[in-house]
């Protein structure tokens, strides 16, 4: 059994990466981090794991954690992960990482994006991004998965095959997002209040927000040259789920059935992805680690629409989908 730790367990995506993991026949969850030392037993903090797992938090003690676990996820927020994940590393412990500290390959956009100093800054642009779908090489040596974005990902699954073909123009790329509102975490913040989110849907972060820099970068990774891409989050009335509704310019008069094609080609062994002849709908995802993606035709413009979890295809199904593939095991593992 592989012994698993997670820091910052009290959380949102913490808690769903317990019922996988608890699913999953490979591991052990032997720890689970707070800050406050008063933290009630899991079953408190987490009722719907009652009778499922008898262990207390702890607050994170370097030396004893990385003693009781061979890998760790990290659930924190940016900043705080990077103050870790390199003790971690040094202790001899694979990390994935859920924060956005390892996901951008350079330190000056770090640091522009987030506004923060980067705490590893050695460390960034020398870990592996965590979509199995598409470095699958890369993160089964790693020692630092980067587990990506929510909406990066609802991007970058159905955009980097058409980039890589060569079947769509890199710019202009307009992806227009909503989102459930547990995107937000656990913790209270007014805006995520029932009352101000319910009935209501509202963008934000237009031109501003950080998966912008994250989107762009992979797509480099893809096409070879710099884009910017125009993404605008909404947040809906949801508990969860994210849809993406993505709007491309063809090459060569390519077409939505091309982009299906190619999909299909790029994806045949990929269980996760799944092309829909309908259009997709965050219903038919959530709870599960599938992306649905669907494209058509409107005027010349190919409109690109998917949809995920972003607890679990958005965070922690992709980690433990990142962690079969570190391990060699089946990425469906724990999952299905
Ligand atoms: N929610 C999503 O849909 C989603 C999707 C993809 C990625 N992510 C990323 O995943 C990470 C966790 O997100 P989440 O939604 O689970 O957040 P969350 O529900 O707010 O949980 C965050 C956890 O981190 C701990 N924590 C908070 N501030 C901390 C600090 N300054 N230092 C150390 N520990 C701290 C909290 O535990 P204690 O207070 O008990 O210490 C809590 O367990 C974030 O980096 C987020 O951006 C989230």
């Amino acid at each position: 059994m592989i012994r698993v730790g997670i820091v910052g367990a009290t959380g949102y995506t913490a808690v769903e990466l317990l019922k996988i993991l608890l699913r999953h026949p490979e591991v052990s969850v032997t720890a689970i981090t707070s800050r406050d030392p008063n933290t009630p037993h899991l079953s408190e903090v987490h009722p719907g794991l009652r009778d499922q797992l008898n262990l207390n938090f702890s607050q994170l003690d370097i030396p004893n954690f990385c003693e009781s676990v061979d890998v760790a996820f990290c659930c924190l927020p940016h900043a705080a992960s990077a103050e870790i994940v390199g003790q971690l590393v040094d202790a001899g412990v694979r990390v994935i990482d859920f924060s956005a500290d390892y996901r951008l390959n350079d330190v000056e956009t770090f640091e522009k994006w987030y506004g923060v100093q980067h705490p590893d800054a050695a460390r960034v642009g020398n870990v592996a991004y965590g979509i199995p779908e598409l470095f699958r090489a890369a993160i089964k040596e790693a020692d630092v998965v980067a587990n990506p974005g929510c909406f990066p990902s609802s991007a970058l699954l159905p955009l980097a095959p058409l980039l890589k073909a060569d079947l769509i123009q890199a710019a202009p790329i307009i992806v227009d997002s909503k989102t459930g509102i547990s995107g937000a975490g656990r913790k209270t913040n007014l805006k995520f209040h029932y009352p101000e989110c319910n009935e209501s849907i509202s963008a934000y972060g237009i031109g501003t927000h950080r998966h912008m820099p994250e989107i762009d970068q992979i797509i480099k990774r893809f096409c070879g040259t710099d884009v910017e891409t125009v993404f605008t989050p909404h947040l809906t009335p949801m508990d969860r789920g994210i849809l993406s509704t993505i709007y491309v310019q063809p090459k060569n008069k390519t077409n939505a059935s091309d982009v299906m094609d190619c999909w299909n080609d790029f994806y045949k062994d990929e269980i996760f992805v799944r092309l829909s002849p309908d259009l997709v709908a965050t219903k038919n995802v959530s709870g599960t680690n599938f992306c649905d993606i669907a494209a058509r035709d409107s005027r010349g413009t190919i409109v690109i629409v998917s949809a995920l979890d972003n607890l679990i295809k958005g965070a922690s199904g992709a980690a433990v989908q990142n962690f079969n593939v570190m391990h060699g095991f089946d990425d469906t593992l724990g999952m299905l």
